[in-house]
């Protein structure tokens, strides 16, 4: 039996500079967000996001996958790491590793990722990019469930950016990065609030089936 103020456990797996994992960090520090990360696990050694959990005082772990033979090896030694902490929650951010069947099923349903497009558009890399050369005039980022189809699992929330005339896919990344620090912290919460489920391929929002992802218009920092 949780209560209602007990903290939800969660671990969090990253590859790199990890800003939403501070943007993670930062609403828990805020009382925004009612987890308790108790490790992030990097599978490359030396990236920002270790300094950053480091700093926060939450556990580091660095799992190489340089280091193993194959995909299942390093998968199971990878959910051997994170099962030690129990989480109820295991959040993707910015984790840039396929993910075996078997890790997926083992986490089906409290599993999250984030991906910097307006999911079903542009699975994969390059998100910026393909955007722009698609002239899409809407781009953002999903907050989705983890399935075993590569960025297709159900969408709970998405934000939303215009795409501005003659913009870079760099300036393009940047503005899209900003709305991933708005909509994971509260896909999160909802998350961990019992708002949010898996239910067989879709999800229930508030006990009801939700028809589409639920969606976002961000509010843009103006830069003078
Ligand atoms: C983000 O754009 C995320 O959507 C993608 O990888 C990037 C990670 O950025 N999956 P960061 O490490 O959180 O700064």
């Amino acid at each position: 039996m949780t209560t209602i103020n007990q903290k939800m456990a969660a671990v969090v797996l990253i590859s790199g500079s990890g800003s939403n994992l501070q943007a993670i960090i930062d609403a828990t520090q805020r009382g925004d967000l009612n987890i308790e990360i108790k490790a992030v696990i990097s599978n490359r050694p030396g990236v920002k996001g270790l300094q950053r959990a480091a700093d926060a005082g939450i556990q580091t772990e660095i799992l190489d996958h340089k280091k193993f033979t194959n995909r299942p090896e390093f998968d199971q030694a990878l959910q051997q790491c994170i099962d030690h902490y129990q989480p109820r929650l295991l959040i993707l951010a910015g984790f840039m590793r396929i993910l075996t069947t078997e890790f997926v099923r083992h986490y089906q349903g409290r599993l999250l990722n984030i991906h910097p497009s307006l999911l079903p558009k542009h699975t994969g890399l390059n998100t910026h990019q393909r955007a722009i050369e698609a002239q899409d005039s809407e781009h953002g980022a999903s907050i989705h469930f983890v399935t075993e189809e590569l960025d297709g699992g159900p969408v709970i929330l998405q934000g939303r950016v215009q795409v501005k005339i003659a913009e870079t896919p760099e300036q393009l990344a940047e503005r899209v990065l900003q709305v991933e620090h708005q909509i994971y912290p509260q896909a999160i919460q909802w998350f961990a609030e019992g708002r949010v489920q898996l239910e067989g391929d879709h999800i229930l929002f508030d006990h009801k089936r939700l028809q589409e992802p639920l969606s976002l218009t961000m509010k843009e920092h103006q830069k003078q």
